[in-house]
């Protein structure tokens, strides 16, 4: 019987909850993907497992086509597969109960419960079981520094990516909390002067850094910010709430 546990661990080894720690001293095994020598992110990894005694093994991750996105859909899809075919060769020689460590929570814009569900449909791995523990994500520690509420009373907060901020705007959203952009998508923020903004990055990090404001009087601001988030722990990932002028007096 092979059991597998999808445990988020927030923004850190310090965000581990109870119910984490508790999922990690229950596993037998814990299993990761390593992108590449210099992976800031499964070093974190490396650490909590370090740190609870538990075995991390980790397979080499499968190469992404990140060059076509006419065709995002189907790479990422091919992506996910090829992910699936190495994790399952791991759990079906060991068996057991095997930890997967997700940054974050595994609720928001993380493919571990889709790669899971692939898993449990092979035949191979028939009769997995799997559970999920929650972790601190990006918005809610986001919510956290600014010491706010991510929508004003009774309205609704619209969570995107932001290479479809645009899209979100020409829906009428007036509350959208944006992630994985990139400096590029900054650009798209400068029609928004009046909007308030705000932006935290690298939270939980050394490198944490936040701006709060109107748009068109701290987007140089979080440019740089951005780039002191880079300097600080050699990568830089941020999130942002954007509320129109308007929505703030409700
Ligand atoms: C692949 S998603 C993972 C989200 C994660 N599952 C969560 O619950 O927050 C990566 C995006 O999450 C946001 N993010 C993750 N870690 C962050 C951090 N430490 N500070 C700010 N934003 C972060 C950024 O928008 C980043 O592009």
């Amino acid at each position: 019987m092979t059991h597998v546990r999808v445990v988020g661990f927030g923004m850190g080894p310090h965000h581990l909850t109870g119910e984490a720690v508790a999922a990690l001293d229950a596993s037998d095994y814990a299993i990761a993907v390593r992108k590449g020598p210099d992976d800031e992110l499964l070093e974190v990894r490396r650490r909590i497992c370090a740190a609870h005694d538990v075995e991390l093994v980790e397979i080499p991750d499968p190469i992404r086509d990140r060059d076509d996105p006419a065709d995002y859909p189907t790479a990422v899809r091919t992506w996910h597969d090829a992910r699936v075919d190495a994790f399952a060769t791991e759990l079906v020689a060991r068996g057991g109960t095997a930890a997967f460590l997700v940054w974050g929570d595994p609720s928001l814009y993380d493919s571990m419960l889709r790669v899971v569900e692939g898993l449990a449909a092979r035949g191979d791995l028939a009769g997995l079981t799997w559970d999920v523990v929650p972790g601190i994500s990006a918005p809610q520690l986001l919510a956290a520094r600014h010491r706010m509420v991510l929508h004003p009373v009774g309205a609704p907060v619209h969570v995107t990516a932001a290479r479809r901020l645009p899209e979100a705007l020409a829906q009428g959203q007036r509350n959208v909390l944006v992630m994985l952009g990139s400096d590029r998508e900054l650009d798209a923020l400068e029609p928004l002067g009046a909007w308030q903004l705000w932006w935290g990055a690298n939270l939980g990090a050394p490198g944490e850094q936040l701006v709060a404001g109107r748009v068109a009087e701290v987007l140089d601001d979080v440019r740089r910010a951005r780039q002191a988030a880079r300097s600080v722990d050699g990568w830089v990932m941020d999130t942002y709430l954007l509320r129109a002028a308007e929505e703030e007096a409700r």
